[in-house]
């Protein structure tokens, strides 16, 4: 008889975590007996928490705001992912040395690759913003061979430290609405728009970046998932953008780990988008 797998997901809070969700529709759908819950843990007992998975009979989980950092600095062995963006989202325990990656950079363009399959010819790219998540996707846009890469974001400073670290280019702010003009692919990795928010002040629906200067097939994408359409979405499907929503992002980047921890690669299909849609009421 196989033995039982369990797994978690670790945040602070988590209770918002949607990925109990995901992995427990997979769980049931193969037909699997492990089990995943998530465990809140506070910063200060991380270390702890990490250092006892295998005698509470952990084989691995998830790792989400605000322990991705220190998830890789606590792993023995990163992979190529987590060492470029240099936090993980998920680990797992091989004869006891625990593995750490990211799959944020995987689920960003397994997304695009369902929804926006063109994207692949993009040759360049705008990245607003310049937090933690934005490391993930301008990694996510070298893997997939976009070499012209621009980061904006409202602190300068962070989008420069971003830049020199990818070896990409950092632009002031108020250049974005010159720039949506020259490239392929608009990322919004800013936090503005975002449902619940302390800048969502539920007043304004608008983005704050014009797309007056945008060329014929320019895809826009938001990592944002709740609302699903976004401001920024909404803008720029208002100026004749192709968009792509972030929910996938969500759901495609919960495969790696499930697969690690019990053993299938699982699919992501309507019936699950639909599930977590249903619990987000967006229909
Ligand atoms: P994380 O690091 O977890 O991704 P974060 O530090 O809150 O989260 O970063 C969110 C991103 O949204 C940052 O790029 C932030 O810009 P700053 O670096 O200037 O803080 C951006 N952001 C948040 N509120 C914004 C606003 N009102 N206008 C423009 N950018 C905003």
């Amino acid at each position: 008889m196989a033995e039982l797998r369990h797994a978690f997901v670790t945040g602070y809070p988590v209770k918002h975590s949607r990925s109990p969700l995901i992995h427990g529709f997979w769980l049931d759908r193969y037909k699997i007996e492990g089990s995943y819950r998530a465990i809140e843990v506070k910063p200060e007992d991380f270390e702890d928490f990490i250092k006892g998975l295998e005698k509470q009979g952990l084989c691995g989980g998830n790792v989400t705001i605000p322990h991705k950092e220190a998830a890789f600095k606590l792993s023995a062995k990163p992979d190529a992912a987590a060492q470029a963006i240099g936090a993980a989202n998920t680990l797992w325990l091989e004869n006891g040395v625990l593995h750490a990656s990211n799959s944020d950079a995987y689920g960003f363009a397994a997304n695009l690759d369902d929804l926006v399959p063109e994207w692949t010819h993009a040759g360049s790219a705008l990245v607003l913003g310049a937090g933690g998540a934005s490391r993930a996707i301008i990694h996510a846009l070298k893997m997939r061979g976009i070499t012209d890469i621009h980061i904006v974001n409202r602190t300068h400073a962070r989008a420069c430290e971003l830049a020199e670290h990818f070896g990409v280019s950092a632009q002031p702010w108020h250049k974005a609405d010159d720039l949506v003009g020259d490239v392929d692919l608009i990322i919004n990795t800013t936090s503005l728009g975002m449902s619940g928010h302390e800048d969502d002040h539920g007043e304004s629906d608008d983005f704050p970046l014009s797309f007056d200067k945008v060329r014929p097939g320019t895809i826009a994408t938001d990592i944002i998932y709740v609302p699903l359409q976004t401001p920024f979405l909404k803008k720029a499907a208002k100026f004749g953008l192709k968009t792509a929503d972030g929910l996938g992002m969500l759901l495609h980047q919960a495969v790696p780990g499930f697969e690690r921890w019990f053993g299938i690669r699982p699919q992501v299909d309507e019936e699950l988008r639909a599930l977590i849609l249903k619990d987000m009421n967006e229909i």
